[in-house]
């Protein structure tokens, strides 16, 4: 039976899908310094304390600022497994039961790491997953401050890895990269075959503008983040009949301005299958369920809308249908022997 209230122990057993979660993102302080010293990369901090005291965001812009230098400590295949591991060890914890990861293939190409030193630790991880029983698969995100043709050249690499990548996004800083920027290798992924989605980060300079874009002219299969939908009622129609997810990130709305709990649960009361997912929990200090959980605490919501969430997850996830029946059914079969 479903709970009179939502605690945080209802949060975390919750069957759920995690959709929007960046795998360099979840390179936690311990892991981090660990391999700036077996790699011997100087990343200016020796402590726990100086690389938490670093994370002081306001920004989209002063968070890559951190975000991307650190990345330099993964440098051998080994390196890419371990953070793609812990962050698993973490999923199990907060019952992810599939999650689908993004990775930012030219952070690491544009700095001399071979595009299969990466897929291939990533892919491992993914293979490894399974006996910690957490399913997932590979989302390759462009980056959207390169050039375009750093983007066409980086899905030209990704081709012969086809069967490990599930789909393609679009991340880093959206500030002057809008989605048409992108327009024809968005449209060579989907001729391979990868699923689209592509974020459309929270109060950008024309936001609406590019939701409107990436919907219908690149038109993605999802959306990452993009809660300003709620400034155009056509495009929320638009999304809903067409049953298009919304992965937002209250958490890490909130590091940098407003957690845009209002937008998010206005609509899901709309029938927009928006989903709650934690972004970078290691510069957030928040996994899914204290994501899922911080939305209950900071609006109200009801347990029925937090089961909602969880079942949006899985069905605009990139899973089958039988798979998703079966992750649907888990949530069903938790509700009622709670
Ligand atoms: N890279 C990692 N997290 C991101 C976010 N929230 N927006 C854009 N790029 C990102
Ligand atoms: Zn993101």
């Amino acid at each position: 039976m479903l709970p009179t209230t939502i605690t945080r122990e209802f949060v975390k057993g919750l069957p759920k899908a995690e959709l929007h979660l960046h795998l360099e993102g979840t390179l936690e302080p311990e892991l981090k310094l660990a391999l700036a010293q077996r790699n011997r990369v100087d990343i200016g901090q020796t402590t726990i304390e100086e690389v938490k005291r670093s994370y002081q965001f306001d920004s989209l812009s002063s968070f890559l600022q951190v975000y991307y230098p650190a990345m330099n400590v993964l440098q051998q295949e080994e390196d890419f497994y371990q953070v793609a591991m812990a962050y698993l060890y973490k999923a199990r914890e907060h019952n992810v039961r599939y999650a689908e990861l993004f990775f930012d293939p030219q952070a690491h190409t544009s700095r001399g790491v071979a595009f299969q030193t990466v897929i291939n630790g990533y892919h491992r991880a993914v293979r490894d997953s399974r006996t910690l029983g957490v399913e997932t698969a590979l989302v390759m995100c462009f980056l959207r401050d390169m050039s375009a043709q750093s983007a066409a050249d980086t899905l030209e690499q990704a081709l012969p890895y086809r069967d490990k990548i599930l789909g393609v996004g679009l991340d880093s800083d959206e500030n002057g990269n809008p989605p048409g920027k992108f327009r024809e290798v968005f449209s060579k992924a989907r001729q391979a075959g990868f699923h689209l989605t592509m974020h459309c980060d929270i109060d950008q300079h024309n936001s609406i503008g590019n939701i409107r874009e990436a919907l219908l002219d690149i038109q993605v299969d999802r959306l990452d983040h993009g809660t300003n939908i709620v400034e155009d009622q056509d495009l929320v129609a638009y999304v809903r009949d067409k049953g298009i997810g919304l992965t937002c990130c209250p958490v890490s709305n909130g590091f940098v301005g407003d957690m845009k709990g209002r937008e998010i649960l206005q609509l899901l009361r709309a029938g927009v299958k928006v989903t709650v997912n934690s972004d970078d929990p290691a510069y957030f200090q928040s996994y899914v369920s204290d994501d899922l959980f911080a939305l209950a605490q900071h609006y109200p919501m009801t347990p029925a809308e937090m089961v909602q969430l969880a079942r949006n997850s899985f069905q605009v996830s990139w899973l089958p249908a039988v798979r998703k029946a079966a992750y649907l059914k888990e949530i069903d079969d938790y509700v009622a022997g709670y």
